[in-house]
Order: structure tokens, then sequence, then C-alpha cells
């Protein structure tokens, strides 16, 4: 019996990128395609991820190309091709710019990839995905973003050092769109299983909410030349992971929503199941009225963003 291995290509060999490809090869999901437009960039990253193979012991194919007829047949496919943040930026300020880059990038990859499912990373990051979705005219539950994740293990941070307690017992929720209106839970959030408004007072509370919500612009104002690269990567290779190993986690995802929460037909981040499918199942849970209405304004800023997309 021939064996197949799953096929990951990433799009974009830059800082997210090549991290992503670290950590897919770490965890042996499957052979790796790395592209880029620079020419020579995703071959030398790909050898050098090759020859650590021996040292970490890791057993896949990785290559680096820059000609899409070589990330043919794809199961997954991560975005990450575009530009990144620079200190004063917003993430919106990337809009007109990595449009034009997701949407020649989509192109080729559904031309080749035509049953892949799609990540997008590239920011900003609700409009990107939608960007994504009506190039490619993949159903729905194969394309989707990864904001929700990060966002979410930056909250699971800030709680885990405010009390001192393992990151691996905190657990927490944010939705909406992944920008200044981002909307963490709170109430939805615990340690091991024990409500966070039980642990700490509202200001403290609110003092990690802020915080998570500047959290993307707090690394690129130390790093000062980028934006951050560990934690999205790792938390886009955690999406691809449940995907290609069927294994159903509950995730906040950027995934297209409907009826669902009555968001009218935009991708923006809400709790979903990842499985062999992709995004097998939107859940809706329960918000008051002030999560309902911090939620609406984060769809709003995400709906006046794709209003200025011509694509
Ligand atoms: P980077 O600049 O290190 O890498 C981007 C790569 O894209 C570069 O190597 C560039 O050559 C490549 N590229 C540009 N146009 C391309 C094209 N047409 N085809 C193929 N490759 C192309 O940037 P970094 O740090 O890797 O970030 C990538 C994107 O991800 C940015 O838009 C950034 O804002 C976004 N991002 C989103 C996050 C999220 O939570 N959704 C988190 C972190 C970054
Ligand atoms: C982040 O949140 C820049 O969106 C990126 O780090």
């Amino acid at each position: 019996m021939a064996f197949k291995r799953n096929k990951i290509t990433i799009v974009g060999a830059g800082f997210v990128g090549a991290t992503a490809a670290h950590w897919a090869a770490i965890k042996e999901l499957g052979d790796i395609c790395l592209i880029d437009i620079i020419e020579g960039m995703p071959q030398g990253k790909a050898l050098d991820l090759a020859e650590a193979a021996p040292v970490e012991g890791y057993n896949c194919e990785i290559i680096g190309t820059n000609n899409y007829e070589d990330t043919k047949d794809s199961d997954i496919v991560i975005i990450t091709a575009g530009l990144p943040r620079k200190p004063g930026m917003s993430r919106d300020d990337l809009l007109e710019k990595n449009t034009a880059i997701v949407k020649a990038v989509t192109e080729q990859i559904a031309k080749y990839s035509p049953n892949a499912v799609l990540i997008v990373v590239s920011n900003p990051l609700d409009a990107m995905v939608y960007v994504a979705h009506k190039v490619s005219g993949f159903p729905t539950n194969k394309v989707l973003g990864m904001a929700g994740v990060l966002d979410a293990a930056r909250f699971r941070t800030f709680i885990a050092m405010e009390l001192d307690v393992s990151v691996e017992d905190v657990n927490a929720f944010v939705l909406g769109g992944h920008g200044d209106s981002m909307v963490p839970l709170p109430r939805y959030s615990t340690v091991a299983g024990i409500p966070l408004p039980d642990l700490l007072p509202p200001d403290k509370i609110e003092a990690l909410v802020d915080r998570t919500r500047k959290g993307g612009g707090e690394i690129v104002s130390l790093l000062k030349t980028g934006s951050a690269f560990f934690a999205p990567s790792a938390s886009v290779i955690a999406m691809a992971e449940s995907i290609l190993k069927d294994q159903k986690r509950v995730f906040p995802c950027a995934a297209y929503c409907d009826k669902e929460y009555d968001v009218g037909g935009y991708f923006v981040g809400v709790p979903v199941k990842l499985g062999g499918n992709g995004v097998e199942q939107v859940i809706e849970i329960k918000l008051t009225p002030e999560e309902k209405e911090a939620f609406d304004k984060s769809v709003e800023a995400v709906r006046q963003l794709v209003k200025k997309i011509n694509v």
C-alpha cells in the first residue's frame, strides 16, 4: 500500500512562515513546501530546516520554491505572504498592499490545490480571509483565519503571569475581529475550571484585557522592525494539526458567519470545531448584552474594512 504524507504549503517564508515550517517539522505534520517571491530565500530556509532533521529526528520532506507547481495537491495551505506592521502602523494600514498579495497568491493556490484548506495569517486578518475566500471560490468550511488562538494565547499568558500559575491550566476565549476592538471574554476564561472573575478583581481583569487587545502592538514596539512570529506561527500550526489529524479541537478562529451571531456573511473570530473537513461547526455561545455590543462593534469594524476591498 502506498503511503502518502500530508502536504502543507506555507506561502511567505518570512518570520511567521519559516517559524511555522519549523513547528510543523518538529510535529511531523507532513511534507512541507515553503514558497516565497524572493529567489533563493525559501530554498535556503527549507534546506537549513531539512539539515536540522538529523539532529532533532523528524521525518518529512521540506522544500523551498518560487514555483507554484511545487505546491500542487497540498492538503493545507497557510498564507503568511504580505507586509508586516511597522511601529505606528495599525493592521488596517496594510489593507491595500496585502489585498493585492493575498489575491495573487490565492489564484495560484486555487489552481494547483483545489481541495486544500486555506488558513490565512496575513493582516488585516479578517479582511484577508474574505479576499482568500472570494478569490478561491472554495466552500466556506475550507477557508479560515488565524487570530483568536494567538489573542487567546496572549490573554492566557497574561492571566498566568498575574496569578503565578501554569499556563497549562489557563483557558481563555477572545472573539470578534483581530483588531483593537477584539473581544476577550473573562467570563469564559478559567484557571483549572475556575472562572476568572472568581480569582481577580474587575480592575485587574480589565488591565489584562487591555494588554491582550494591544498585545500585537506591544511586540511591534519592542521589535521595531516587524511583528510577532513565534506565538503566531505556533497558533496557526495548532489549527493545521487539528485539521490534519481530525482532532476536532475547539478554537477561536476567523470563520464565515452568516446567521451565526447575526454577522451577515463575514469572517470573524468565533469558537469553531476544527477537523478533517476544516471548519466543522461554528459554536454559538450566549453573550451578555455588554459582550454582544462589544462583539457587534468589532464585527462592524471588519465590515467597514471589507467594504474598501475591491477583488
Ligand atoms: P515577513 O515580512 O517576515 O514575511 C512575509 C513574506 O511574504 C516575505 O518573505 C515576503 O517576501 C513574502 N511575500 C510578499 N509578497 C509575496 C507574494 N506575492 N508571494 C509570496 N510571498 C510573498 O512578515 P511576517 O512577520 O512573516 O508576517 C507575515 C504577515 O502575517 C503580515 O501581514 C503580518 O501582519 C501577519 N501576521 C498576522 C498575525 C495574525 O494574528 N493573524 C500574527 C503575525 C503576523
Ligand atoms: C499580531 O497580533 C501583528 O497581528 C499581528 O502580533
